[in-house]
C-alpha cells in the first residue's frame, strides 16, 4: 500500500514553481492503480485553501535568486535526536530539522563517499556514472555531464566547496572538480596539512602516555599539535566565507557546500563530547551476528576498521566477529561523541547565516553521504547494501515555507550541547514537517534546481553518456507542495541502490569489480541479488546469480531474516526481480 508512481518527467521549461500550482478548486480526486505489488494510490489532489496561493509559491515570487547551503556529514546514518534517537544530542541539526522537511526514507545509490558523492552530484546511478570506486573520474570513464555546483556556477552563482563535498584525489580530478564546478579553490584545511590534524597516524594518546594508531581516538584539542581539528578549521572557514561575502561579492547568490568528516572514522574529536554519552547509557546492537540465510557475498569484512592498533590489540574473529562487548561500546560511544561535535560546528555554521543576515533567503539541505553499520549483524562499515548502510539523514529547509518566517539572527540560534545551562532560546520557527515516502540522493539537484529557480534539468535519456546536463532523479518540490497544501503528487516509493564486491580487495591492488550487488527498498521489503559484472564491458549478466536477498521491512526492520528461499515468497522473489532489473537498466 501507499505506492506512488514517481514523475518520470519534469515538466521542462517550466521555472517558476508558480506554474505547478493547483489552486482552490476544493476538489479532490483518488484512483487506485496496481503496479507490480504494491497497491498504489495515485493522488490528485488540489489545494482546498480557497484563494491562497502555495508558500513555495510565495516564497519564490517574493525571494529573488536565493542562495543554496548544501551540508553533507560523512559516514553519518540517522543516528539523531531529530530522527527519534532520543540519546543523541544533536540540538544544531534537530533545530534545522524542525524547520525543515525531514525525509524518513531517504537513501543514497552507494554505500561508498567517492561513488555516493558522484552520484549526488551530478543525479545521475552509478550505472550512468561508472564510478564505483575511490580512483575513477566520471569525466573519464562516463560522460562530461554537468554537476550540482557547476550548474549553479554557470547560472551565476559564487560556488565555494568547504571540506569533503566531492570525494578528494583521483574521483574528483584531482582538484574537487575546480574550476568546472566551483568559482574558488575548494577549502581542505590549512593547518597543518598531513603533519598536522590530519596525520590521522599515532596521534592518539593511550593508557601508556604514549601517542597510537586508534580508532577510537578521543584528544584535549588543546593539546594536540596545531591546537584545532579538522571539522573546527572548516567551520572557521564558512563563518568567515560568510561573514565577508558581501563586501567581496556584494548581492551575487551563493552556492555554498561544506562537507563534515566525522564521525567517519578515525573517530578523533574533542574528549569532552564523551560525557554526553557516559558508556553506562551506550547499549549493545541487538543482532551483534550475520542475518539467518544471508549469502556470504552480502558480506563486508571491514578492513578499514581492523587495520587500527586498538581493534588489532582485541579479540575480532576474521570474518564474521562479532567484537568484544567493550570495544562495541567504546566505538558506539565514540561514533555518538563524533556526531554531537559536528552538530556543533554546524550549528556554527547555521548561526552564522542568520547573524550575516542570509538565513531568511537560503535553502539549505543537510545529508550524510550513506549510512553505517554500528556493530549490527556484527558488521563495522558501510560497504554493504543493508537498510543501515545506505539510508542516509536527509533535511530540506526552504525559509517560510518549511519553517514560520523569522527576520533575521532568530532562525538558528547556536545551541553548545556542553553548557546546556547556557542554552539560548531555541528557536520555535519550527513547523515539523516529515514524510515517509521513499526518496533518493539523486533527487537533490533537481529539487535544489527548481526551488532556487535555476533551470531544472530534464530526464537524461537512456544511456544519456553525451547529454551533460540532465537527472536521473525526480524533483521533490511536489512533495514539499504536498506537505504545506496538499497539493498534488504522483510518486513511484521506490529507492535503488548497489555495491560492487572486488577482485582482488579494493584495499589491495588494482580493483576490478567483479559481482555488483543490486537492491531496491519499497514501503514494504529490501530485494537485493547479487550478479556477475563485466567492469570492462560495464554490463551485469543477470542469470549468474551469486545471491539473493529478501527482508521483510514490515515484520523484521532490522533485516535480521532472508527469506529469499523460504516457498511463501517465491511469488514476491519473482515479481520484485522483475522491477529490479527493470529499474536498474532503466535508471529509474
Ligand atoms: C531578509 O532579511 C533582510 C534583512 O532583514 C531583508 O532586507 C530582506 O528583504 C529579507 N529577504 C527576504 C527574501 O525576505
Ligand atoms: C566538459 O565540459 C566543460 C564545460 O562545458 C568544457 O569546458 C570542457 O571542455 C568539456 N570537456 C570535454 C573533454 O569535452
Ligand atoms: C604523523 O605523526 C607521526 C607521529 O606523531 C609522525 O611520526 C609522522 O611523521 C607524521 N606523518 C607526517 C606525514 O608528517
Ligand atoms: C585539556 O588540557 C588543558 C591543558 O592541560 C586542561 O586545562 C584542560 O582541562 C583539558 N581539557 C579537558 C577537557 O580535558
Ligand atoms: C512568509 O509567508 C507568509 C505566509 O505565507 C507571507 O505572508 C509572507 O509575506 C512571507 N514572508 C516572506 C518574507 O516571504
Ligand atoms: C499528499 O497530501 C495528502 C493530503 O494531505 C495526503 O493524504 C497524502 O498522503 C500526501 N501524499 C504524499 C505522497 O505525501
Ligand atoms: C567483458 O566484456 C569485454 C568487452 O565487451 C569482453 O571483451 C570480455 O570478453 C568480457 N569478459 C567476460 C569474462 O565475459
Amino acid at each position: 500500500m501507499g505506492c506512488y508512481l514517481k514523475a518520470k518527467t519534469i515538466q521542462g521549461p517550466e521555472r517558476t514553481i508558480a506554474a505547478y500550482i493547483l489552486r482552490s478548486t476544493g476538489m479532490k480526486m483518488l484512483f487506485r492503480v496496481e503496479f507490480g505489488l504494491c497497491a498504489c494510490i495515485l493522488f490528485t489532489v488540489t489545494s482546498s485553501v480557497s484563494g491562497r496561493q502555495d508558500p513555495v509559491s510565495e516564497w519564490k515570487s517574493a525571494s529573488s535568486r536565493p542562495n543554496v547551503l548544501f551540508l553533507v556529514v560523512d559516514d553519518l546514518r540517522p543516528k539523531l535526536g531529530c530522527y527519534g534517537e532520543t540519546n543523541m544530542v544533536t540540538p544544531n541539526i534537530d533545530q534545522l530539522a524542525a524547520s525543515s522537511v525531514r525525509f524518513d526514507r531517504a537513501y543514497v545509490q552507494f554505500a561508498l563517499c567517492g561513488p555516493s558523492r558522484t552520484s549526488f552530484l551530478t543525479s545521475r546511478r552509478p550505472e550512468s556514472t561508472r564510478v564505483f570506486n575511490l580512483y575513477t573520474y566520471w569525466r573519464d570513464v562516463a560522460g562530461n555531464y554537468t554537476t550540482l555546483p557547476q550548474h549553479f556556477k554557470q547560472s551565476g552563482y559564487i560556488t565555494q566547496s568547504v571540506g569533503k563535498v566531492f570525494h578528494p584525489g583521483k574521483s574528483s580530478g584531482g582538484d574537487d572538480d575546480y574550476p568546472l564546478s566551483w568559482t574558488n579553490k575548494p577549502y581542505h584545511g590549512d593547518k597543518g596539512g598531513n603533519s598536522g590534524y590530519k596525520n590521522n597516524s599515532e596521534q592518539c594518546p593511550g593508557p601508556d602516555g604514549k601517542l597510537h594508531d586508534y580508532a577510537v581516538c578521543p584528544v584535549n584539542v588543546s593539546q594536540t599539535p596545531h591546537k584545532i581539528l579538522e571539522d573546527i578549521d572548516l567551520a572557521d572557514f564558512s563563518v568567515d566565507f560568510l561573514k565577508n561575502y558581501r563586501h567581496k561579492y556584494q548581492d551575487q547568490p551563493f552556492f555554498f557546500a561544506v562537507g563534515f568528516h566525522k564521525p567517519h572514522l578515525i573517530w578523533k574529536y574533542p574528549v569532552e563530547y564523551e560525557a554526553l554519552y557516559p558508556l553506562t547509557h551506550i547499549t549493545l546492537p541487538k543482532d551483534k551476528t550475520k542475518p539467518e540465510g544471508m549469502p556470504p557475498v552480502a558480506w563486508y569484512t571491514c578492513t578499514g576498521l581492523r587495520e587500527h592498533q586498538d581493534i588489532m590489540d582485541v579479540n575480532f574473529p576474521f570474518p564474521y566477529g562479532p567484537l568484544p562487548d567493550d570495544m562495541i561500546l567504546k566505538i558506539r560511544q565514540a561514533y555518538s561523541a563524533s556526531t554531537s561535535y559536528v552538530d556543533a560546528q554546524i550549528g556554527r555554521v547555521l548561526s552564522a547565516l542568520d547573524q550575516y543576515g542570509y538565513a531568511n533567503n537560503t535553502i539549505i539541505t543537510f545529508i550524510g553521504d550513506h549510512g553505517w553499520n554500528l556493530g549490527e549483524h556484527g558488521e563495522w562499515c558501510k560497504q554493504t547494501n543493508f537498510e543501515l548502510a545506505v539510508r542516509i539523514p536527509y533535511l530540506v529547509h526552504v525559509p517560510n515555507v518549511t519553517s514560520r518566517f523569522r527576520q533575521r539572527g532568530h532562525n538558528f540560534p547556536f545551541i553548545d550541547a556542553l553548557h546546556p545551562k547556557q542554552v539560548q532560546k531555541v528557536s520555535d520557527a519550527g513547523l515539523h514537517l516529515s514524510t515517509d515516502v521513499i526518496v533518493e540522493a539523486v533527487d537533490l539537484y533537481p529539487t535544489i534546481s527548481e526551488l532556487a529557480g535555476v533551470d531544472v534539468p530534464s530526464r537524461c535519456p537512456l544511456n544519456g553518456y553525451n547529454t551533460a546536463f540532465c537527472t536521473e532523479g525526480s524533483s521533490l518540490v511536489s512533495i514539499l507542495k504536498n506537505l504545506t497544501t496538499a497539493a498534488p503528487v504522483q510518486w513511484e516509493n521506490i529507492a535503488y541502490s548497489q555495491y560492487p564486491r572486488w577482485s582482488p580487495d579494493p584495499h589491495k591492488g588494482s580493483p576490478s569489480v567483479t559481482i555488483m550487488g543490486y537492491t531496491l527498498r519499497n514501503p514494504e521489503y529490501r530485494y537485493t541479488e547479487w550478479v556477475y559484472y563485466n567492469h570492462t564491458a560495464y554490463t551485469m549478466d543477470w542469470t549468474q546469480l551469486y545471491g539473493r536477498e529478501l527482508y521483510v521491512h514490515t515484520t523484521d526492520p532490522a533485516e535480521d531474516n532472508n527469506v529469499a528461499a523460504q516457498s511463501a515468497y517465491q511469488a514476491v522473489v519473482e515479481q520484485l526481480s522483475k522491477q529490479l532489473h527493470q529499474g536498474i537498466e532503466n535508471r529509474e
